[in-house]
């Protein structure tokens, strides 16, 4: 059958001369990216000043409305940041650990930065309780529904887990943080652009990601969903006069918090980035969610299948609903073969605990999976005789 998404193949440069499976960690930067830099400098240099009200000032929001479409959030939910690290700081500036309810539930396959933060929240009181993997793949939903309890004010979960790509059951986990009354922020990072996300219908509380990885969007931009019944009822303290509601007025004194998007935000925004990470997340759209998955399960069981015919390890579930758009493969000195790969052109990474990753993307090739496998058995043959 022919794959009607390659003809999205043009767009991107990178894919002329490389095999690009490393999704999980930089999409391929779209052709628009050119042209969307070109017009941030033109607009500089021919409007000065003049282009915060004509264009800059708006344009934070009308990204994190692009990137909420995605995700089905409703216009005005999802304001944008520098990062994912950022947007916890703005969650947990919400939050009040002095009381009873100040534990934060997360699980050790959880991506670390965000492990850093809540681990250094501890002085401001909050109590950690890290729910262990035990197979260094999945973590175990009971467990997690387990460790949330009354006592719980807040659970950072990755959708999917960076490591191996296992799809955290996030509705049951949603459910049960509600039945004790506590919020989840849902890090749809390695899902939004490869896995459906709808934050209304997991009635997520809250959800942040970035958009340098599936949704090719470059480094700088990351969102924060916030449900609009909260978003009203939140104080961010850490908070700047992006969120004030009138603020060219430079009022003195406390901030008056305006609504959100910006309610969420604080400092000047990173106008050359959110350019950038336009054309990616159109992209997306256009070749659409449910496409993108269904292509992304086919390469990623076709690439398991290669894995197994040649005794690698998959670190990866190997159930297709279980699994996102990465296939970590531990084959023989993994590390060593991935900086191989590299230098022969197939964009890969590795990740202590699970190998290799590959990630294939709309864009990607079925040939291109054979070609990749073909280099690692081509790497450790050498390898082999190097080592006679
Ligand atoms: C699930 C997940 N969360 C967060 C991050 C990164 O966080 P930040 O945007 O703060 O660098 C990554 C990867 O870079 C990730 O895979």
């Amino acid at each position: 059958m022919p794959d009607d998404l390659l003809r999205y193949r043009s767009e991107f440069p990178i894919l002329e001369h490389t095999n690009y499976l490393i999704s999980n960690s930089l999409g391929a930067m779209p052709r628009g990216v050119y042209d969307a830099l070109k017009g941030y400098a033109e607009t500089w240099a021919t409007r000065g000043v003049r282009a915060w009200e004509e264009r800059w000032w708006m344009l934070a929001a009308e990204v994190g409305d692009e990137l909420g479409a995605l995700m089905n959030a409703p216009p005005g939910s999802v304001s944008t940041h520098q990062n994912v690290t950022t947007c916890q700081a703005v969650v947990a500036s919400c939050l009040d650990f002095s009381g009873k309810r100040n534990k934060v539930v997360y699980s050790d396959m959880n991506f670390p930065s965000v492990m850093y933060f809540w681990e250094a929240q501890q002085a401001t009181g909050a109590r950690v309780s890290m729910v262990k993997t035990g197979d260094g793949v999945t973590v175990p939903t009971e467990r997690m529904i387990e460790a949330i309890d009354d006592k719980t004010l807040i659970v950072p979960m990755s959708h999917v887990i960076f490591r191996s790509s296992f799809i955290q059951d996030a509705k049951a986990i949603i459910e049960k943080a509600h039945k004790v009354g506590a919020y989840v922020l849902l890090d749809t990072f390695q899902s939004l652009g490869s896995v459906p996300v709808d934050v209304q219908s997991l009635n997520t509380d809250f959800a942040c990601g970035g958009v340098l990885k599936w949704l090719c969007g470059g480094p700088g931009v990351a969102y924060l969903y916030v449900r609009p019944d909260l978003g009203k009822k939140l104080h961010p303290r850490f908070t700047g006069w992006t969120a004030h509601q009138e603020p060219f007025n430079f009022e003195t004194g406390p901030i008056r918090y305006t609504d959100p998007p910006y309610r969420f935000m604080n400092g000047t925004p990173h106008i050359p980035s959110l350019e950038a990470a336009r054309p990616g997340i159109k992209v997306i759209g256009q070749v659409g969610i449910d496409k993108i998955r269904e292509k992304s399960q086919r390469q990623t069981a076709r690439l398991i299948e290669l894995a197994d015919e040649r005794g690698w390890r998959v670190n990866t579930p190997r159930n297709p609903e279980q699994r996102g758009g990465t296939v970590s493969i531990d084959m023989p000195d993994s590390q060593q073969v991935c900086a191989e790969l590299i230098k022969r052109e197939v964009l890969v990474d590795f990740r202590p605990k699970a190998g290799v990753r590959m990630s294939p993307h709309f864009y990607t090739r079925d040939e291109e999976l054979e070609a990749a496998i073909a280099t690692v058995e081509e790497i450790l043959r050498e390898r082999a005789l190097a080592a006679k």
